[in-house]
């Protein structure tokens, strides 16, 4: 399996990816960074923990990271969407294990160095921490095999803003110097994860399982339907971080992903946390564009919670 490191904000989609990440035999997690988004960078490493001893992975390290982004101080949260504990008010058992003295960049620079050019980084929160490795240390690029990022809208609508969405919005200028560093990252968008979604026979499936795991993860997806009932009108869910994480570890082929130039704005308009991506090259004959280095997920070709459950249930 290939060596993968998780940038993340535990969260009830988080919790999916992490799950699906710790199932995948083509994946093996050597590392998890925390950051505050959906929850603050503590209370998503408490959340991650806890979820590792659930797992029987007690011992993967966790480390936290950033707590305010570039310019400005956390949100506070998204407890309308993933509960006041980030889980959707699960209790689960806590881990006797403390995250480790390490930032969550410290972390992924380490690790980066003792995997050298093979470790896999799959980021599904904003990505300060990330910028902040590459500042630490600026051969973070030649070092990581390849880079997933859960995040953005190419030509879907925004989740925060009408053009931004949550992971970019929150830290738009660590977007920005993310997206402009010299590293191939596949962008696993808004137009995808809202369109691939988990439906209630799913949940019922997975809290029908004699699977510790998975019965936790189904009890938090009925707080997460409640949120997106509003959105699509039945009981069922997005699934951001769980599709980039499977793109992560399965790669591309099933997608369909050109790769563009991509810009965040960091202005301070209607426009900041925008991903301007720029998909002008779907003309035949119009010019190779320079500085096209991102891979933006347009499509997925298959029906993808048949994959997530039955990585789950393996
Ligand atoms: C992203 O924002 C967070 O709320 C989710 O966990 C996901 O990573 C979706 O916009
Ligand atoms: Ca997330």
């Amino acid at each position: 399996p290939a060596p993968f490191f998780l940038d993340c904000d535990t969260g009830i989609d988080d919790a999916l990816a992490l799950a699906y990440l710790l199932a995948s035999p083509g994946a093996e997690l050597v590392g998890i960074g925390t950051v505050s988004g959906n929850v603050s960078a503590a209370g998503g490493a408490k959340n991650t923990l806890d979820l590792l001893k659930l797992a029987g992975h007690p011992d993967i390290p966790v480390a936290v990271g950033a707590h305010d982004p570039q310019v400005g101080t956390f949100h506070g949260g998204a407890p309308h969407v993933h509960g006041d504990n980030g889980i959707g008010g699960v209790d689960l058992a806590p881990s006797d294990h403390e995250p480790v003295e390490a930032s969550a960049a410290e972390l992924l620079v380490r690790l980066a160095h003792q995997y050298a050019g093979e470790l896999r980084l799959v980021a599904i929160g904003p990505l300060t921490n990330i910028a902040q490795a590459l500042r630490l240390e600026p051969a973070l690029p030649q070092l990581i095999a390849e880079v997933t990022i859960m995040g953005g809208a190419a030509l879907a609508p925004g989740n925060i803003t009408a053009v931004a969405e949550a992971n970019i919005a929150n830290d738009p200028e660590a977007a920005a110097e993310v997206l402009a560093a010299d590293w191939n990252v596949t962008l696993v968008p808004l137009d995808v994860t809202m369109t691939n979604v988990l439906e209630e026979n799913h949940r019922q499936e997975l809290l029908a399982t004699e699977h510790p795991v998975s019965q936790a993860l189904g009890e938090m997806l009925g707080y997460y339907f409640g949120f997106y009932v509003d959105i699509f009108g039945r009981a069922c869910s997005a699934m951001h971080d769980p599709l980039a994480a499977a793109i992560a570890v399965r790669g591309v082929e099933l997608t369909v992903a050109p790769t563009v130039r991509v810009q965040v704005d960091t202005t301070d308009g209607p426009g900041r946390g925008q991903t301007v991506c720029d998909l002008r090259g779907q003309y035949a004959g119009f010019p190779e564009q320079r500085g096209a280095r991102c891979r933006v997920v347009l499509e997925i070709g298959e029906d993808f919670a048949p994959h997530l459950l039955g990585t789950l249930q393996a």
